[in-house]
């Protein structure tokens, strides 16, 4: 664990388990950049002045090939490009694949401000309140353009797109505040679209969660959507189901009418309920309507928090007839207990009142 303050000037600290490989890495390439900038411009000065012109119209040395030479600066080279390639290769593994465990959160940036929400329900703008020492997992898109939420202190960071989610994460190593920005331009209030990360102890964090009215999870908000507000239970549940069984669907492979094979992920949940017509179950009439327009990316991402849980409360036990469990559904169903566990936290508030401050604030 990196515990110290940077000793570089201009630095921000690092605060991530991954900060020191991205640092590492930037100042290996920086020494070996300042190494051959220098080797060469001192080598220039040195041969100008030894092999400067002594006297009128001198005729140059004949200079033939040397294989021992030109074989050592091909090789020396290309092991050095190597050693930057492998070392990048194994940091951006390292960033872009988040573990299986790890608390989720929710993150919609919008023009110009940062929403995030717990899997425990609590929202929050511009905010972002985390235990330190345990893994955060982002699941992130946009209400309207490209953003980017960096965290230089974990070095870290990651664009979030319209129409789709990405993914960050990270494991913060000591408390204290760490400013977020936006790292791509995106209109007037770009320079002002910020924030602030907030690493507490864990008992810190459990005092925090307790003392922030919570509102509905994700989880809640998606089931009164699927049951209430958007009606798709009447197709998608009871006992004469129209459309495709939901429960022990994520995370497994589903077939296509066209013959094609799909994971059940966020992604495709996402897609199915924008564009419904673009990736028929195979052995389902295409007869559901899209809801583009009628739901926002916060309920999109409670929808799919729903349809996940589905699969964690049955387990992987679970088969519905149009698809097969695949071993991706035991990370799904990991991510869900880990929510499920923090919902029992017993220092979590039990009762959840209905509109909080942090969701009239949207
Ligand atoms: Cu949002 Cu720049």
């Amino acid at each position: 664990m990196q515990q110290d303050t940077s000793w570089v000037p201009l630095f921000p600290e690092q605060a991530s388990t991954f900060a020191w490989q991205v640092d590492g890495l930037y100042f290996y390439i920086t020494a070996v950049s300042a190494f051959f900038t220098i080797g060469v411009v001192a080598a220039l000065i040195f041969f100008f002045i030894k092999y400067r012109e002594k006297e009128k119209y001198e005729t140059g040395a004949e200079i033939h090939g040397s294989i021992a030479l030109e074989t050592a600066w091909s090789i020396i080279p290309f092991i050095i490009s190597m050693t930057i390639f492998l070392g990048g290769a194994v940091v951006f593994y390292n960033q872009y694949r988040p573990p299986a465990e790890a608390m989720e959160i929710y993150v919609v940036g919008k023009q110009w401000m940062w929403k995030f929400q717990h899997g425990t329900g609590q929202r929050e703008i511009n905010d972002l309140h985390v235990p330190v020492g345990r893994n955060i997992k982002l699941t992130m898109t946009t209400e309207d353009v490209i953003h980017d939420l960096f965290v230089p202190a974990f070095r870290t960071k990651a664009d979030v797109v319209p129409g789709r989610y990405s993914y960050m994460w990270f494991n913060a190593t000591k408390p204290g505040k760490y400013h977020i920005f936006c790292a791509e331009y995106c209109g007037l209030n770009h320079s002002g679209m910020g924030g602030t990360v907030y690493v507490m102890e864990q008992s810190d964090f459990d005092n925090w969660l307790s003392g922030n009215v919570s509102g509905q999870t994700p989880v809640e908000a998606g089931q009164d959507l699927f049951e209430n507000k958007l009606g798709c239970a009447s197709c998608h549940a009871g006992a004469n189901q129209r459309g495709a069984k939901l429960e022990g669907l994520f995370g497994t492979d589903v077939k296509l009418t066209t013959g094609q094979t799909v994971t059940a992920n966020d992604e495709y949940i996402r897609n199915s309920i924008l564009n419904p017509g673009g990736q028929i179950v195979e052995g389902y009439q295409p007869i559901m309507p899209t809801f583009k327009g009628q739901v926002t990316e916060e309920q999109l991402i409670q929808l799919v928090a729903y349809v996940k849980s589905l699969s964690a409360k049955k387990g992987g036990s679970t088969t519905s007839s149009n698809t097969s469990t695949t071993s991706n559904s035991n990370s799904s169903t990991t991510n869900n207990a880990n929510v499920n566990k923090l919902v029992s936290n017993p220092n979590a508030p039990n009762n959840r009142p209905e509109a909080t401050v942090n969701e009239n604030r949207r």
